[in-house]
């Protein structure tokens, strides 16, 4: 694990990205994941969206739009961890966890469940009329979007506010309740959960829309992002304004040209623009300048987004080996966290000292676990192939049944996860010598001799 600061966020894929959403979200996000310092992940809330809409059209192509929105305005793939939340199968096993120790009366006050009820209270129906559970269980899946990786920071709308402290209760209580069992399945000295904090950004600009409120789409005063040239300006011209003539100073102060213009200008610009203001400048001179400021920022970007979208397996492709690379973290995590609440492995349950296997069963001899003590006093062990080459290869440590938790340990990690994860588990106390394919292979070869001593022992009891 590094030290950097892990920065998480989740967008819904239920609607086209808007000059609001650049803004007040996408924009500061890949600037802080440009970051030395920071980890980021951001991912595509898609199994989220499912609570909000149930039209499977409109969710395909929102998670295309900003999955592509993403990748046109620059974010780095290599640096960031971007994902869609429904390829990390780790999420909802995590989520079933944490509901299990989640309070009923916790999710009961959760804002968003109250107001639905409220409303069919006022409209006096029945206080659930109409609300699906994945609405009521909505903050646990949040929760574990945010736990599956540990993360620190997460930048939300204040409207979300209130979803984060509600992971930090439901991480707390399962800190309290497994957090024992958790440090005696991995050997850490820390609990399974840090606990995440609700990061609302008070310099970024809320955007005004087309009428004056709150960019949103749900007061329908959207401008969306990846407008053409022409009809950026179109809508941009349909931005009120008062009636104020050319050559009348005009109020920079709730003007949503001043602000909307601000949110995309330099300090300098800015200032210009208040000057014009004062001096009377038209509504339509005024707009025209907004068009192109914004425009300029956007024209290449929009080339991209464009070329993006025409070639969905290409973004494909990139969520996938984000997935991957998130994952990477997430197995790991999973498989400890089943161990914790008693789902153990079959393999960790076996005994668990490592059998010798005796050589000559089919061509040239099998892979080896090998125990041993060296010179230093310290205890190891390794894997060996056939030919006496190392794979895998333990750190020392002080005492034998050191040894035998961490091969129990390992033996249960890759029954569950694939070597890389199973490593990133271990947190250094085995690595591999040679590559993960000849560790793989070795690995098959050995439950392939398991396989065969079992069968061969069934057929014997049969006999009898
Ligand atoms: N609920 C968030 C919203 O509507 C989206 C979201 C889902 C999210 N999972 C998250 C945000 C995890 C931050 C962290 O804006």
């Amino acid at each position: 694990m590094t030290n950097k600061i892990r920065t998480l966020t989740g967008i819904t894929t239920t609607g086209t990205p808007h000059l609001g959403n650049y803004v007040g979200a996408i924009r500061p996000a890949i600037a802080a994941s440009r970051r030395a310092d920071v980890e980021s992940f951001y991912f595509l809330a898609d199994y989220h969206a499912l609570v909000k809409c149930e039209d499977p059209v409109r969710i395909a192509q929102s998670r295309l739009e900003i999955a592509a929105t993403w990748l046109a305005l620059g974010l780095d793939t290599e640096r960031a961890f971007f994902y869609r939340q429904s390829d990390i199968t780790e999420i909802p096993e995590l989520t079933w966890l944490l509901t299990c120790v989640t309070a009923k009366g916790l999710l009961n006050r959760a804002h968003a469940y109250k107001a639905a009820v409220d409303r069919n209270v006022g409209d006096n129906e029945d206080g659930d009329a109409g609300i699906n559970a994945g609405l009521f269980m909505y903050p646990v899946l949040m929760a574990a979007d945010i736990l599956i990786f540990n993360a620190q920071r997460v930048p939300v709308g204040r409207d979300q506010i209130q979803h984060i402290e509600m992971a930090r209760d439901i991480a707390q209580r399962f800190n309290h309740l497994y957090g024992a069992a958790y440090r005696a399945a991995t050997k850490a000295d820390s609990d399974p959960f840090v606990l995440p904090e609700a990061v609302t950004d008070e310099d970024v600009a809320t955007l005004p829309g087309l009428d004056g409120r709150k960019m949103s789409k749900s007061y329908n005063n959207t401008i969306p992002l990846w407008l053409s040239a022409r009809d950026l300006k179109k809508a941009i011209f349909g931005i009120i304004t008062d009636s104020l003539a050319p050559g009348q100073a005009k109020e920079t102060e709730g003007s949503s040209i001043f602000s909307i213009y601000q949110a995309f200008a330099s300090g300098e610009e800015t200032a210009a623009m208040r000057q014009a203001f004062a001096d009377g400048i038209g509504w339509a001179d005024a707009k025209q300048k907004l068009f192109e400021r914004i425009d300029a920022e956007l024209a290449a970007p929009r080339e991209q987004y464009n070329a993006l979208i025409s070639q969905p397996d290409e973004i494909e492709e990139r969520l996938l080996a984000g997935a991957k690379k998130a994952r990477e973290r997430s197995a790991p995590l999973i498989a400890a966290l089943r161990e914790a609440v008693g789902l153990t492995s079959r393999l960790a349950a076996k005994s668990n000292a490592p059998t010798r296997i005796d050589a000559g069963s089919a061509g040239s001899a099998p892979p080896q676990w090998k125990r041993y003590r060296e010179k230093d006093g310290l205890f190891y062990f390794k894997l060996v192939d056939g030919d006496g080459a190392v794979l895998l290869q333990s750190v020392g440590f002080h005492r034998p049944d050191e040894v035998g938790s961490a091969i129990a340990r390992l033996m249960a990690l890759l029954g569950q996860v694939a070597v890389d994860s199973a490593m990133l588990a271990m947190d250094g106390r085995i690595e591999v010598a040679g590559s993960v394919e000849a560790v793989q292979q070795a690995l098959a070869m050995l439950e392939e001799i398991e396989n065969r001593k079992r069968a061969a022992k069934d057929a014997q009891a049969r006999a009898l």
